[in-house]
């Protein structure tokens, strides 16, 4: 097999790494003298570190490689081809064949009238278009609603007033506490993780956070019909003591993974619809993780029926093959900025850049061709049956999720459900189980940005023996973590 040199040793390629290469939310102090892992090809689902060491790779990258690692060359070959045809042109102003193909395939996949697509270059920037696609959307549809009137003749028209009426002028978003949605300025706003948004304040104005749809430390006696109650009410109060007419967007994620893969219960999606229509405002579904299979549809959206107005992804899209993504708006939110001489002003060099969205058509047909979503709809059972073998240790408390993503929630005491704490999580996710995962042979992640949880969500090419593995190695882990409490 011919491999991608760049001439340095193993040796030189790890002091070029420590010397030179900035890793992304990482401590880098830890390779000063550490060593810097460093995985070199893909195969499947496994990868492979620059000793020959091999890994299962249970989070598909950063939950996105949808098909694996072993496609390389048939979407290389799709790359190649547009790279000869035509390596780059730009959607400003301009269309070309891969952009429009790509478009009217994921049109074709989003659920309802989910018709008209922005592409852009990953997740933040899909928020982030979609915070500005939702403001500015209240400003044509008001320019809209006030040409209409004043073109009436039998109308006394008042700016003022339809002004007020159509909100105008709105820009606020509502977001969920603890949901990671990105890392640029408007992206971060909408974080509800504190530790990330903190460092950055002032942040982007304005975002309001609501609860998010973890269970499991509610109240035992709580059943899930007035769980939804309480989330749908202070959903409302938020938005009526903030004044509808200034929010422009709710975003949330189908399956939440911050927190770890908190699904939405009974009536939650058909509730927090009803108050964005009862308000008018538009609501996003983040499908950044949920997007292109991971739940076992298409679209979260379309397994949870939520009808959203705008819709956000990027990993999945091409499997994480090409760094695109798109924000998907149905014909409602199109149709004012189709009017006149209106437009969304926005724009991103290389969104969608021909070689990325040949790419991301590739992975489309293999995932259409192999099935993939309907394997991850058919095994999501067993799937669940196989993770819950872990139930039997003592550290771990909740096992939650669905599709091809889960989170398995760790405790100090099952029966009361007691946490561990800030030292605690330090000292268990980052001095113990991250490092003694990945020497075990397995990547995943143990996260805290919420309660500790360990994150699990393979390539969706997964089958049994991977799964085995998977629950083998980290149940091995977890109980050795036990051991160190
Ligand atoms: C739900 C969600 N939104 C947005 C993002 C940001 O995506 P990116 O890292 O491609 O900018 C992520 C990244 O994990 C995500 O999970």
């Amino acid at each position: 097999m011919t491999s991608v040199s760049t001439g340095l040793s193993p040796e030189q390629l790890q002091q070029a790494a420590r010397d030179h290469l900035w890793l992304h939310f990482t401590r880098m102090s830890g390779y000063r003298d550490g060593e810097v892992p460093i995985i070199v090809r893909g195969d499947g689902c496994y990868l492979e570190d620059a000793h020959g060491k091999r890994y299962l790779d249970a989070l598909a990258g950063l939950f996105a490689v949808q098909i694996g690692y072993s496609y390389g060359e048939e979407i290389g070959e799709a790359a190649a081809a547009q790279m000869r045809e035509l390596p780059f042109y730009t959607n400003w102003s301009y269309a070309h064949p891969r952009a429009i193909e790509l478009a009217a395939e994921v049109a074709s996949l989003a659920p309802g009238d989910l018709n008209r697509v922005f592409f852009v270059s990953g997740g933040s920037e899909a928020v982030e278009s979609a915070w500005k696609l939702a403001r500015q959307y209240y400003s044509a549809r008001g320019e809209h609603h006030r040409a209409a009137v004043a073109q009436a003749p039998t109308h006394d028209y008042d700016a003022e007033r339809a002004a007020r009426y159509t909100g105008e002028r709105r820009w606020k978003a509502i977001s969920r506490h603890v949901a990671y949605h990105g890392t640029t300025m408007g992206a971060l706003s909408i974080n509800g993780i504190p530790a990330l948004r903190t460092p950055f304040e002032p942040l982007v104005p304005e975002v309001l956070h609501v609860r998010n749809t973890n269970r499991y430390h509610r109240p035992a006696a709580e059943t899930e019909e007035e769980f939804t109650r309480i989330l749908l009410d202070e959903l409302q109060q938020t938005i009526e003591a903030t004044g509808p007419e200034t929010v422009c967007m709710v975003i949330m994620e189908p399956v939440q993974n911050a927190g770890g893969a908190f699904t939405p219960p009974e009536g939650y999606w058909r509730g927090v619809r009803e108050l964005c229509d009862r308000y008018e405002i538009l609501l996003c579904a983040d499908e950044v993780i949920t997007g292109f299979g991971r739940l076992g549809a298409w679209f979260g959206s379309e397994r949870y029926d939520i009808r959203p107005d705008l819709v956000t992804c990027a990993k999945g899209l091409s499997s994480a093959y090409a760094s695109i993504g798109a924000v998907i708006a149905t014909d409602r939110v199109m149709e004012p900025f189709l009017q006149g001489e209106r437009m969304y002003t926005h724009g991103i060099t290389f969104g969608g850049h021909p070689v990325q969205a040949a790419i991301a058509l590739k992975n489309i047909e293999i995932m259409r061709r192999e099935k993939i979503v309907e394997h991850v709809d058919e095994q999501q059972d067993t799937v669940r049956a196989t993770l819950e073998q872990l139930l039997d240790l003592p550290i771990v408390g909740d096992i939650r999720g669905t599709g091809f993503f889960y989170a398995v929630e760790l405790v100090k005491d099952k029966d009361t459900r007691e946490t561990f704490s800030d030292e605690e999580c330090e000292e268990l996710l980052r001095g113990f189980l991250t490092p003694r995962m990945f020497e075990a042979g397995l990547i995943c992640r143990a996260d805290d940005r919420g309660d500790p949880v360990i994150q699990i969500s393979p390539p969706l090419i997964a089958g049994q023996a991977e799964w085995d593995e998977l629950v083998g190695i980290l149940g091995t882990v977890l109980e050795e973590a036990w051991q160190r409490i």
